[in-house]
């Protein structure tokens, strides 16, 4: 079978590299075609998509990341031609699911709509707003809307720095993203979820109060008969939002006694869980994929 793994990037990042060796190694081709390169015509009675001047004849694609810093029209062409391709063959993850999950405001919204345990969080173009919140909870996390990696997010307890933060991205055209600052007990989970599988997951211990790898942290496996609750919560949130695979933050709050989802990623690294794990997700995604063209 030919796979596809869609990229933005002129060559192949380390991640779409892996996907395409995981396809080869199962005796499949894979086929790199990258997102501003794809086009969509519609037919009398089908549906054609193009990379460059080629017809894309592919049974299933692994699609990774589909650009970033795009202007609205060119960001809804991409959706849009990978919707279109969504249509006709299994796209991993499905392009409108990766949607909900590019925020961190809607994807966390998605979740309290399901009833799933989330931090109470403001989202805000309004200088007061911050302060108010910042003062009634004592310490919030800003973060950036769309960032990854802990690069950007700011631990705040001065209700005025929170308003200074929200006033000058206001000033630049930007909304303001806040959540109340949960104690961890010096650790977090990452849960990598395919299909209704949790794959692996870690515990990414820290000094920092941030625990992503890229900023220091160490994972350590964590197994489901240890703690259930973080992985049953990972599980659900992945099914909610439609994804075939995830990397699901969990955190446990000392003061509240309770586990909450912190976000959820379409496109998530691995590279650290693997260190910690021993787990190889491009070879599970690969698997969940082929499965899911021969249903
Ligand atoms: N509300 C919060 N309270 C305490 N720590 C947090 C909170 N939100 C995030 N963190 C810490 O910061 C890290 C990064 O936050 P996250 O929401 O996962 O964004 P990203 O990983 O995309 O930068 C988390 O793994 C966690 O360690
Ligand atoms: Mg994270």
């Amino acid at each position: 079978m030919k796979i596809a793994v869609i990229e933005y990037r002129k060559t192949p990042p380390a991640t779409a590299r892996e996907l395409m060796k995981a396809i080869e190694v199962k005796g499949h081709t894979p086929v790199y075609l990258k997102a501003h390169l794809l086009d969509a015509r519609l037919m009398n009675r089908s549906i054609e998509i193009y990379h460059g001047n080629e017809i894309v004849e592919v049974e299933g694609a692994l699609l990774r990341n589909f650009g970033l810093f795009l202007n609205l029209d060119t960001f809804l062409k991409r959706l849009g031609v990978l919707e279109a391709l969504a249509n006709k063959i299994p796209v991993v993850n499905n392009p409108s699911a990766t949607l909900i999950t590019r925020d961190k405001w809607r994807c966390l919204l998605r979740l309290h709509l399901n009833n799933l345990p989330v931090p109470e969080t403001l989202i805000t173009e309004n200088p007061f707003s911050a302060m108010r919140f910042t003062m009634e909870k004592k310490a919030v996390v800003y973060k950036p809307l769309m960032g990854s990696l802990g690069l950007g997010s700011t631990l705040i307890k001065d209700p005025d720095l929170s308003f200074q933060v929200t006033r000058s991205l206001k000033n630049l055209g930007l909304p303001s993203y806040y959540q109340v600052y949960l104690e961890k007990p010096g650790y977090d989970y990452r849960i990598f979820v395919v299909g209704d599988d949790a794959i692996g997951a870690m515990k990414r211990i820290s000094n920092n109060w941030k625990t992503n790898i890229a900023q220091g942290a160490v994972g350590l496996p964590v197994r489901e008969s240890e703690e259930p609750e973080p992985f049953q919560l990972a599980l659900k949130a992945t099914k909610v939002l439609g994804l075939d695979y995830a990397g699901v933050d969990v955190a446990y709050d000392v003061k509240t006694d309770k586990y909450y989802i912190l976000e959820v990623n379409a496109f998530p690294h691995w590279e650290g869980l693997r260190k910690a794990t021993g787990v190889n997700p491009p070879d599970a995604i690969v698997n969940h994929l082929i499965n899911r063209i021969r249903k």
